[in-house]
């Protein structure tokens, strides 16, 4: 078993899509650990992102990251970080694959719905980021 992080973004939160991810997170046999929702502040969506902070999109993901609720999510399953990437399909939802989540419901490259960690590293750090 191995675990990762899922986070749930303001443009999904906002079209009351939560329920919906919960639920393929959960049809697709992940195990929620932990859960929240709050509001990140401004310095936390940027040190949460500081790997992007040379891009051009920094500026803009942070204050969309900061316009309204998230849920983070810590997950388990076999193969977990590989797993979920493939649930959530492409950063860009033009470009992601049918029956993946950012197709459903992600409406532009920033406003893509859910994060997902890219590592098994970064799993380990995203998450403890949000939980203890
Ligand atoms: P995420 O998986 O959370 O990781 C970094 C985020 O930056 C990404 O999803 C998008 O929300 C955002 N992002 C990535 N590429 C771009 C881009 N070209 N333009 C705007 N936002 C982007």
């Amino acid at each position: 078993m191995s675990r990762t992080l899922v986070i749930i973004k303001p443009d999904a939160t906002e079209r009351n899509l939560i329920g919906h991810v919960v639920s393929r997170l959960e049809k697709a046999r992940f195990k929620i650990l932990g859960m929240r929702m709050m509001k990140l502040s401004k310095e936390q969506a940027q040190e949460f992102y500081a790997v992007h902070k040379e891009r051009p999109f920094y500026n803009d993901l942070v204050t969309f990251m900061t316009s309204g609720n998230v849920v983070p999510m810590m997950l388990e399953k076999e193969n977990a970080v590989t797993e979920l990437r493939d649930l959530i399909g492409a950063t860009n939802p033009a470009e992601a694959k049918c029956g993946t989540i950012r197709y459903e419901i992600a409406l532009d490259v920033e406003k893509n719905s859910v994060h997902a960690s890219d590592s098994d590293k970064n799993a380990a750090k995203e998450i403890s980021f949000f939980f203890d």
